[in-house]
């Protein structure tokens, strides 16, 4: 049957993230609708040929009972996924809790919680011990399905221990840990408790990759200062065995976003979103919910932009579509209530009868309503406290060589350093200077928001999402074949 499966024999890859790429609903006992979630990583890897690619991680939903459990497996196996069933108290304790509440801030450079900053905290170990035996769960499902020669890729920070639980199994799995959010700085990583049993899990996968060639110096940092062990220009090395670290920057499918601006109910919905808002300019801003976006900041600065500029008032409008997130993590609740009230508080200040000058909606929209609303767009506001990459960057831009509009960008996002040449880069932390780039993107001339739309358009068209799986899979199969004819020797 696998041989059937496989007919021109590519080689299988296995990767391995907290959450599948579909989400699933259950319709009753023993019957679920699944819906595939279009994201960069599924996109990336459905254009990668040579490889045949199978998707293990937590369908994002409770299932106690054996029935559902099976039901559910045979549904997800149709899409090429398979399920890791994990309970409420180890989603409570190792998602919300050492994932989102514990790595996800630390890794964002906003510290460790505030209970949590004594090592010796309850909370804090039982949610490490949830970690790890979530990630252990993770590599039986993993072992079960591997095959001699597969790929194994685990993705970002929920997975830290996963490599060394695989290589425990099978030393000589082929494995690859990618992380999607930013590495800190050593001097960041070195408050968290578990800071060495980590690093030292990581260590164990054949190919460790970054967004950005500063995270991957910041990890091997981490390593030489933290665990004592040699940096190379190739990675880390421990004892002769070397773990490879390099930057793989990801992208996007352009050509789907692109192909998706000649779809009439796209052009309809453009023509809707322009008559609405006729006469004002269009400023976005697409975030999940998280308070590494630096919403509250953002929509700070539109409201010095409009204090400081009287004439602009009835002539702009703000877009900010946030996409609810993690709703179970107390600091994301309290962000919502933050947003909403200064959200209330501008729209009060400065709205009219007719008008108001924030659209704050707290949902997602569809992928055809996403595209519309990118390629109407006059100036995009990507203003991260901190991210891996920030991918919305890249389909604004994919979506904007029609109107050739402005990408104002955070310099502490990943894309920066790839968009940097195009966007008008902003410390998103100092207000007064994100009002004065608003100001400066909608005075921008014609001629100078072409020239900074090709340089990134440019980027955006070569460096895709497909490109970046390709050479990581081959950078991985290519160490594996490295250290064998080392040990060889
Ligand atoms: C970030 C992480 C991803 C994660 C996504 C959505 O991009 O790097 O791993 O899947 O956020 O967050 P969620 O917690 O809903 O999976």
């Amino acid at each position: 049957e696998r041989q059937e499966a496989r007919p021109y024999n590519r080689q299988r890859l296995l990767v391995v993230a907290n959450r599948l790429p579909v989400s699933a609903v259950r319709r009753g006992e023993d019957s679920w609708s699944l819906e595939i979630s279009a994201g960069g990583l599924v996109s990336a890897l459905l254009g990668v040929k040579e490889f045949e690619a199978r998707w293990i991680g937590w369908a994002g939903v409770n299932v106690p009972d054996e029935v559902g459990q099976k039901a559910l497996s045979k549904a997800l196996a149709e899409k090429r996924c398979i399920p890791v069933f994990l309970d409420e108290e180890i989603v409570h304790q190792y998602y919300n809790g050492y994932c989102n509440n514990i790595l996800w801030p630390l890794f964002h450079y906003l510290g460790l919680p505030q209970e949590d900053r004594l090592a010796t905290t309850r909370s804090f170990q039982s949610q490490f011990a949830a970690y790890k035996k979530a990630n252990q769960m993770f590599a039986d499902v993993v072992n079960e399905h591997y095959e001699e020669g597969d790929v194994v890729w685990c993705h970002d920070y929920h997975l830290m221990f996963l490599p060394k639980c695989l290589k425990e199994y099978n030393s000589k799995m082929k494995v690859g840990w990618f992380l999607h959010t930013p590495f800190p700085s050593s001097e960041i990583h070195r408050t968290l408790p578990s800071r060495s049993e980590l690093l030292r899990s990581v260590l164990a996968a054949d190919l460790v990759g970054f967004h950005t060639y500063d995270y991957a110096r910041h990890f091997v940092s981490a390593c030489t200062r933290i665990l004592g062990l040699e940096g190379t220009p190739e990675g880390v090395e421990d004892q002769g065995r070397l773990t490879r670290v390099a930057a793989f920057p990801i992208g996007i499918d352009s050509e789907r976003f692109i192909r998706a601006l000649e779809v009439p109910e796209v052009i309809q919905h453009m023509k809707e979103l322009k008559e609405r808002f006729a006469g004002r300019k269009v400023m976005l801003g697409v975030d999940r919910l998280d308070m590494i976006k630096g919403i509250p900041q953002k929509i700070l600065a539109f409201e010095k932009f409009l204090e400081e500029n009287a004439s602009w008032r009835d002539k702009v409008v703000l877009l900010q579509i946030a996409v609810p997130t993690r709703t179970d993590v107390p600091e994301y609740q309290k962000l919502t209530s933050q947003v909403h009230e200064i959200v209330g508080r501008i729209n009060g200040r400065f709205g009219t009868l007719t008008a108001v000058p924030i659209h704050h909606l707290d949902r997602s929209l569809d992928f055809h309503a996403l595209c519309a609303l990118y390629a109407v767009t006059d100036v995009a506001l990507v203003t991260s406290l901190r991210d891996g990459m920030n991918l919305v960057s890249y389909e604004f831009v994919a979506c904007q060589e029609a109107k050739k509009g402005v990408l104002i960008l955070s310099e502490f996002a990943g894309a920066a350093q790839s968009l940097g040449a195009g966007a008008i880069l902003v410390n998103p932390w100092n207000i007064t200077e994100v009002a004065a780039s608003i100001g400066q993107a909608l005075n921008m001339s014609a001629e100078e928001r072409e020239k900074r739309h090709r340089h990134n358009f440019h980027h955006v068209k070569t460096h895709t999402a497909q490109e970046w799986a390709e050479t990581f899979v081959s950078e991985l199969n290519d160490t594996v074949i490295e250290a064998q004819l080392r040990i060889s020797k």
